[in-house]
């Protein structure tokens, strides 16, 4: 079987000192980039067999077999009666929210992909943002029920990291206040709340099978969801409102998701729990080398719950003797690509930043997080090997200004 794999795997140097470093004019570390979101890619040659069938049948889109398989194999893998696969995470966000007749005003976290905000307001919903609990980097309860007008109708949370929201909270209050309540669970895929997989809270979850999250089907994403009708009206809705070959019930768009994207889905679900060794064992192998240098900090996974350690999420405190931004740049000279993620927050994006200029008020936990994360490379392109010459630049920059 063959996974993907880095061609130039070795670290160049041992960083000792600062005089190690490639901005201080030594060779970077790696020869090439070491990547943050490098795919996940399951046995090529179960894929190309995939392939293959498809291009010998010639059924390549239209709720074709192999598309059909996906969503049942989802279904059953999240334990949920219904899953929508659609060509993106994006598009299944504006199905689900239309499908549940979001309008007015939607609460989310602004600490998340701007698709989350994009997709209400490409319907003219009105997203409002509330802060996040930093702990968790996800929705604080109580900023959530502070956000509550007379035109909200619905609150989206976000399983931030894989990490999921805080469900039960959410549900006290979307029942208080007839709120719909549904869940962008784009980076949670695998992973569990009290035991149970990401995908069955709320009225409906929506997943993102983008490249670059831990399960891909190179572009796609899906809705699932427990309630009958509401799958539905979202298979009407993503094709273009079609019940039957020419009678038209509904106004749809194009959100199908197509054979090779389901195709290639198949294949990474086979190797999904490879996929989590590998992220895990890189997931345990930074935290054992982060948690010990003073000024930072890691995220961390409830080993209790299914994971899928897809980002490694590293916190600088104020007093790391450089700043997050100068770290990240030191990274990239030594071809680490390390990333800043949601920042500035999506409240500090147009066309939000000149709807709301103001929405920063309310948001210290958001801008605080965002002025600290930055995302280590991991996913099974990279190597234990790799991780320590990572750790090792980090080390060199906790003993003084660079
Ligand atoms: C939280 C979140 N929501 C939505 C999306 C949008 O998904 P897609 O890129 O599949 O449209 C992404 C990722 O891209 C995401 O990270």
């Amino acid at each position: 079987m063959k996974l993907v794999e880095r061609i130039s795997v070795a670290p160049r140097k041992v960083v000792r000192s600062a005089s190690d470093l490639a901005v201080n004019g030594a060779p970077p570390m790696f020869d090439e980039p070491l990547h943050v979101g490098r795919p996940n890619i399951g046995d090529h040659q179960r894929f190309l067999n995939r392939a293959a069938e498809i291009l010998d049948r010639g059924w390549l889109s239209n709720n074709g077999p192999v598309a059909q398989e996906f969503e049942q194999r989802i279904a059953g893998f999240l334990g949920v009666k219904h899953c929508v696969a659609m060509c993106n995470g994006t598009i299944a966000l504006e199905i689900a929210t239309r499908a549940l007749d979001l309008k007015g005003e939607v609460i989310v976290p602004s600490y998340t992909f701007v698709a989350t905000a994009h997709a209400l307001q490409w319907q003219e919903i009105t997203p409002i943002f509330a802060d996040i609990d930093p702990a968790t980097h996800n929705l604080d309860p109580a900023a959530v029920w502070r956000m509550i007008t007379p035109r909200t109708t619905g609150i989206i949370g976000v399983h931030l990291w894989g990490r999921a929201s805080p469900v039960k909270e959410l549900e006290a209050i979307a029942k208080e206040h007839r709120l719909r309540l549904m869940f962008d669970a784009s980076h949670g895929f695998g992973c569990s709340l009290n035991g149970k997989l990401l995908g069955g809270f709320g009225e409906c979850e929506v997943f993102s099978f983008h490249a670059t999250k831990f399960f891909n089907t190179f572009e796609g994403g899906a809705v699932v969801t427990n309630n009958d009708a509401l799958a539905e009206k979202m298979q009407l809705m993503r094709n273009f409102g079609f019940s039957g070959y020419d009678n038209v019930i509904y106004p749809g768009t194009n959100g199908k998701m197509t054979e090779i994207a389901a195709a290639m889905g198949l294949t990474n679900l086979e190797n999904l729990e490879d996929f989590v060794s590998i992220t895990r064992r890189n997931y345990r192998r930074y935290r054992d080398a982060i948690t010990s240098i003073p000024g930072l900090s890691m995220l961390e996974y409830e080993e209790s719950e299914r994971n899928n350690y897809q980002y490694i999420v590293v916190e600088v405190a104020p007093y790391f003797p450089v700043s997050r931004d100068r770290m990240i740049e030191v990274l990239h000279a030594e071809n680490i690509l390390a990333r800043r993620y949601f920042w500035p927050g999506c409240h500090s994006m147009e066309p939000y930043r000149s709807f709301y200029p103001h929405a920063g008020l309310v948001l210290p936990k958001t801008i605080a997080i965002a002025e600290r994360v930055v995302v280590l490379p991991t996913g099974s392109a990279v190597t234990t090997t790799d991780i320590d010459g990572v750790c090792s630049v980090v080390r060199a920059l906790a003993s003084g200004p660079r």
